[in-house]
């Protein structure tokens, strides 16, 4: 068996400071591959001096002897890589064919996905059940794979692009008309007004219901561009990263969203559609969990959520004020794709425990402890009760039992920082460690990365 390569996967909601790991396991990995998901994510990394917010370009860019992949399991809106790469290249980053490789079968995300995406979002919001996508199209976009229509990486090579483009348009043109006939939608357009919005959601509901929702010679213009800059790294990657693991070679898999976004086993519908345990690397790489030497789930030292979707230890006010902060830090809970403020509360045992389980979790990176420090005693969720019955575990993930879920929480005696941080696991406060000891017997696995900050050195190895 394989003996070298691992896993960074998010255990929870998303946000968990995967990016953070994966840039610290990376200095030692071969490859770093993404396996799922699309622009709907996003991790900032620091280049040339610059804080610069990548959706789809894997953290391992960043470093020379790394070779970083996209997988085929991955949605790829062209334009955000593009500008990813010219971003990067700008800040003298080596973007080269031999360090960058896209998958050829992977999805297109379109134009079209992105109006479908905010007319579903429009027609769910009248009924109240809006999911808070991120907007970048990426229902639609896999719904188009599973139901074997849209445009692949590899369309992008094609000799008849062009007449491939104009035949998906006019395909897409005919779902957008359907999705229109909801009268819902010209009255959130009308609501949208009233609430002086001018954002892009508006744009995109505007033309979804003109005559002519595409424009085609601006999108055949900007994939031309996009094949142009994109062709060099197109490739089938899942041989040369099936071979690197057989070898002993390092790859490291990186996750993007979280367990409980799974599209199968979250919180279903306010899900993402792809998923994001070991689950994804099997399908976009064809590898499995018992060919990775570790899978690192990554939790946070409390929870956080974007968009809707049951959050039973979610907190209000001050509280979730403190947790959340300001927006004046970069590592504030606030979207780094859509910038939302993200909803916040304590760390929710059971939830966490099936997210690092269903997700394929070996062992526990757990990140932000720093920002429990000076809260006095901390709450943490170990059951729920609900309608006088109380759960250890969750019995199932449906939003309604989640939503009645009264958390029971068990005090852990709380901890200031040290002068001058946690740099060494010395530095580690006594009740810092005796949460990380409850949070693995809790969850069952043995916590091997602790975060006491945002710099480099303020991430542990135990
Ligand atoms: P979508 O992936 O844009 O369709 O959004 C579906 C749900 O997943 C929404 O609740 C989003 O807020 C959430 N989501 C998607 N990507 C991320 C992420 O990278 N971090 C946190 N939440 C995410």
């Amino acid at each position: 068996m394989p003996q070298e390569s691992e896993a960074v996967i998010g255990a929870e909601w998303g946000d968990e400071g995967k990016g953070k790991i994966v840039d610290y396991l990376a200095e030692n990995a071969d490859v770093v591959a993404r396996f799922s998901g699309g622009d709907n994510a996003g991790h900032s990394v620091t280049a040339g001096g610059r804080e610069l917010k990548l959706h789809l370009i894997p953290s391992g860019v960043l470093h020379p002897n790394v070779i970083s992949v996209i997988g085929s399991e991955v949605v790829v809106n062209p334009l955000t890589l593009i500008q990813e790469i010219e971003h990067l290249r700008e800040q003298n980053v080596d973007i080269d064919p031999a360090r960058f490789l896209v998958d050829r079968h992977a999805t297109l995300i379109m134009p079209w996905h992105r109006m479908r995406d905010a007319l579903q979002e429009a027609a769910r919001s009248g009924k109240g059940g809006k999911i808070g996508t991120t907007g970048r199209g990426i229902g639609p976009s896999y719904s188009d794979r599973t139901a074997r229509i849209g445009l692949t990486v590899n369309d992008l090579l094609a000799g008849d692009f062009e007449q491939r483009v104009i035949d998906e348009l006019g395909r897409q043109e005919k779902i957008v008309r359907q999705m229109q006939g909801e009268p819902l939608v010209s009255e959130i357009i009308g609501q949208l007004h009233d609430a002086g919005d001018r954002g892009e959601l508006l744009d995109i509901l505007e033309r979804s219901i003109t005559k002519q929702p595409f424009d085609k010679e601006q999108i055949l213009a900007d994939l031309d561009r996009a094949r142009s800059i994109l062709s060099p790294f197109i490739t089938n990657t899942v041989p040369f990263v099936r071979d690197t693991v057989m070898k002993n070679g390092r790859v490291l898999f990186e996750g993007a969203q979280g367990v409980l976004l799974d599209l199968t086993h979250g919180t279903l519908p306010f899900v993402t559609s792809s998923h994001p345990g070991v689950a994804g690397i099997t399908v976009g790489f064809g590898i499995h969990r018992d060919q990775l030497k570790r899978v690192v789930g990554v939790i946070k030292a409390f929870q956080t959520r974007v968009g809707e979707g049951p959050m039973p230890t979610e907190q209000q006010e001050k509280i979730a004020e403190r947790l959340r902060g300001t927006g004046a830090n970069p590592w504030d809970e606030f979207g780094t794709t859509t910038g939302r403020p993200r909803r916040v509360g304590w760390l929710d045992g059971p939830l966490t425990r099936y997210g690092a389980s269903i997700g394929g979790a070996t062992s526990l990176a757990v990140t932000k402890l720093d920002i429990l420090a000076g809260m006095g005693d901390i709450p943490f969720c170990v059951g729920y009760k609900v309608g006088g019955i109380v759960y250890k575990e969750p019995p199932t993930m449906d939003v309604h039992f989640l939503n009645d879920a009264e958390p029971i929480y068990e005090l852990q005696p709380g901890w200031e920082m040290p002068q001058g941080g946690v740099k060494t696991p010395n530095d580690i406060p006594e009740n810092a460690r005796r949460y990380l000891e409850r949070v693995e017997d809790f969850v069952g696995l043995p916590v091997t990365i602790a975060s006491f900050g945002a710099d480099r050195e303020a991430t542990i190895l135990l």
